[in-house]
């Protein structure tokens, strides 16, 4: 029970102030890059883990039999119904026992949410426990090797050390903290935990007040095009995108 850390987004207007009062056009868009670039065409049966209110919904609904917006916010879940209606199903609850059976997912995803979790080692294990063998996993990480980070560790303005595999917990910005994870530490979670990784990008590469200062929204998301694939191998962007699949463990005894 100690590792649970609750990131309580009930009663909270993430919609309104995180983006639509918000300049995270880019952010916004960066991620849908990727998540076109990763999710595949079919989806079969699809949860979005911590899906929120449905930032992302346009992405996926179309192309899904069922899909669903799994989130502990009621309030979130409520403004994702308004937003969707029949098109979507909301379930409630918490990520560390997910509320769905074994196997039950051909495909699911994971944006913009492992920075609440003190324990993705748990994570992990339940998302791979409701995905079918040979399902996808679309699962965003936040990454703590970023440049700003080495930067900062650098020039000694941040005692952090980007290079340490160990998970981060950055306690200056939110009551809960917010977790950073190495890539290495996190694609060792994925793999002990019988997944395959099969692609991997690079994701908000530009995310710096000073470049959105510089430079239009369309103009940052040209070059983001360009740079999530290229970029990829050394993994310094702030949210790395992973493609994972579901290893058959009858296929693997
Ligand atoms: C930054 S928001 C991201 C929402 C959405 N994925 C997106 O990209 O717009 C993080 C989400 O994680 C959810 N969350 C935090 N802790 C959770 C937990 N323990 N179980 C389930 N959801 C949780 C919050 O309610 C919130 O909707």
């Amino acid at each position: 029970m100690s590792k649970k850390v609750i990131s309580d987004y009930n009663g909270y207007d993430y919609k309104k102030i995180f983006w639509e009062d918000a300049n995270r056009k880019y952010e916004d868009m960066s991620d849908r890059l990727a998540i076109r670039r990763l999710l595949p065409k079919k989806l079969g049966k699809f949860v979005d883990i911590a899906g929120g209110y449905g930032r992302l919904a346009k992405e996926y609904i179309s192309r899904a039999q069922s899909a669903t917006i799994f989130d502990y916010s009621k309030t979130e879940l409520k403004q994702a119904k308004e937003e969707f209606g029949d098109k979507i199903h909301t379930k409630a609850g918490d990520i560390y026992s997910l509320p769905f059976k074994d196997n039950e997912f051909d495909t699911l995803m994971m944006v913009r949410a492992t920075h609440h979790f003190k324990d993705m080692k748990k994570v992990t294990s339940e998302l791979h426990r409701i995905l079918k063998p040979g399902g996808v996993a679309v699962i965003e990480v936040a990454n703590k090797r970023t440049l700003p980070k080495m930067f900062r560790y650098w020039t000694g303005r941040s005692d952090v050390n980007p290079f340490s595999k160990q998970p981060s917990h950055l306690k200056d910005i939110d009551k809960n903290g917010f977790y950073n994870y190495h890539p290495q530490y996190m694609e060792n979670i994925f793999k002990k935990a019988g997944f395959e990784i099969i692609e991997v990008l690079s994701v908000s590469n530009f995310r710096s007040t000073t470049l959105k200062k510089m430079f239009k929204a369309s103009t940052l998301v040209k070059m983001e095009k360009r740079a999530q694939k290229a970029l990829a191998p050394v993994r310094f962007a702030p949210s790395i995108y992973y493609k994972l699949i579901k290893l058959d463990p009858k296929a693997t005894k």
